[in-house]
């Protein structure tokens, strides 16, 4: 299976991980790069878009190649390797599918090119017509009639969109080729299913209640839904729940989920948008409580090990109009550690033995190009969690290049250009 990843691919590549994990998927990550990741599961149908909120498209390999063959056919311009990437490309494997339940009339197909080499990027739209050619041509031979997807000369990269790939009906139809050239292989794939923006989008704008500056985006909210391991029939909490952006995706995960924030407007306004998702989403069963509260009250207010996971963003500090001094982010930073402390204790007290908490704190980007982050690791140990290492080595197949500096990693980073303060989510298990 072939995996499009969302623009942090660490963090998108840690929630697949994650997400199979949590469901008892046996999986394998083959290969992975900052754009795919090639990975093999037991159950294909245990994957759900719908359900993740890094991943962008999921295609079905048809065909591999050399990516040494890529080099030759294209940077080289050598014929013969051509020759032998269009007898490789088997296009009758993409096309015998195409189109299948559909008048063609007007029907399209598209093929979007990935590399993990910067090197094919000059030569990628070449690619991108070459795989084009190929598989029009195999279509007329089946009497199928249908437009390859030009693109306009300035866009980027020859990549269709997900809007488009929706818009075009191309998931239905089989219809765009994923052509995505590794560091050492090449993988010819058919895309089987894509991020829906709009979903994500309407639980982000849609929803009665909102706080724009504070409010978490929901594709980030449910990728920490997932970091947590939070499955069907499970008891989610969230002590800083604001406006409940966390808590939507956890209860689409199917979880009972718990909201607490301090602040009684938040938490009318997150009964608010629990009630219109569970009326959008046909959710009428799903359990959920929200309550008024402190988070340094927390186990008295939830009781004892009632909890199987956490999934939060405390406060990050003030919104900053310009890049600070080391100095000044640390003053920042120090001010809020006691709050995450608080947090630290009152969580290991309220989940039970194995239950993870996810949690968000500042990523603060400083003049001297070194950012302030919160060191919440040592306190999160002296209180009894153990740290969760997103990658761990069992679940890749050898040893890629740079896959120990991937399995070094502690925590995840998210962070925007644009933006002064970014996310670094922590992964704990008591
Ligand atoms: C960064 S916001 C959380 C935003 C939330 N993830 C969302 O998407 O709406 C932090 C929230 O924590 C709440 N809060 C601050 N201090 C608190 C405390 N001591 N106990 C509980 N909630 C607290 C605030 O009212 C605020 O709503």
């Amino acid at each position: 299976m072939l995996v499009i990843s969302g623009k942090n691919w660490t963090l998108s590549l840690a929630e697949l991980a994650a997400y199979f994990q949590a469901k008892n998927v046996k999986f394998k990550i083959n290969v992975y790069s900052k754009v795919f990741f090639v990975i093999t599961i037991d159950e294909p149908s245990a994957i759900d878009i719908a359900g993740l909120g890094g991943t962008i498209k999921i295609g079905e390999i048809t065909a591999k190649l050399p990516t040494q063959t890529m080099k030759e056919a294209f940077l080289e311009d050598n014929k013969q390797a051509q020759a032998e990437i269009r007898d490789a490309l088997s296009p009758r494997k993409l096309t015998n599918q195409m189109f299948e339940k559909t008048s063609v009339g007007k029907a399209v197909f598209g093929v979007s090119v990935y590399w993990s080499d910067p090197v094919f990027r000059p030569v990628a739209r070449r690619v991108q017509r070459f795989v084009g050619s190929a598989v029009k041509k195999e279509l007329t031979a089946e009497g199928k009639r249908a437009n390859f997807m030009g693109f306009a000369k300035d866009r980027r990269s020859p990549q269709l969109s997900h809007v488009e790939v929706l818009k075009k009906n191309m998931v239905k139809n089989r219809a765009e080729v994923l052509f995505c050239v590794g560091r050492e292989e090449t993988f010819v794939a058919v895309t089987v299913a894509v991020h829906d923006p709009f979903e994500f989008q309407k639980r982000d704008v849609g929803k009665p209640s909102q706080r724009k500056i504070f409010a978490i985006p929901p594709r980030l909210a449910r990728i920490m839904v997932n970091l947590a391991s939070c499955t069907e029939g499970k008891v989610f909490l969230d002590p800083f729940c604001g406006v409940g952006s966390i808590l939507q995706e956890a209860l689409l995960a199917k979880a009972k989920v718990i909201g607490v924030d301090v602040n009684r407007w938040c938490v009318e306004a997150t009964m608010r948008n629990l009630k219109w998702l569970k009326d959008e989403y046909s959710l009428e069963n799903a359990e959920s409580r929200v309550l008024q509260g402190d988070v340094r009250k927390l186990s008295e207010k939830i009781g004892r090990e009632q909890v199987d996971c956490i999934a939060t963003e405390p406060d990050l500090g003030p919104a900053l109009r310009q890049v600070p001094t080391t100095s000044y982010a640390t003053r920042l930073t120090e001010r809020l550690e006691p709050l995450y402390h608080v947090l630290l204790e009152e969580a290991y007290k309220v989940l039970r033995r194995g239950g993870r908490l996810v949690v968000v704190s500042p990523y603060v980007k400083t003049r001297s190009g070194q950012p302030v982050t919160m060191r919440i690791g040592d306190k999160a140990v002296a209180v009894g969690f153990k740290r969760v290492y997103p990658f761990q080595k069992r679940i890749f197949v050898g040893d890629p290049v740079g896959f120990a500096e991937l399995t070094a990693i502690a925590s995840l980073v998210d962070v925007e250009k644009k933006h002064i303060i970014g996310r670094e989510i922590h992964i704990l298990q008591k």
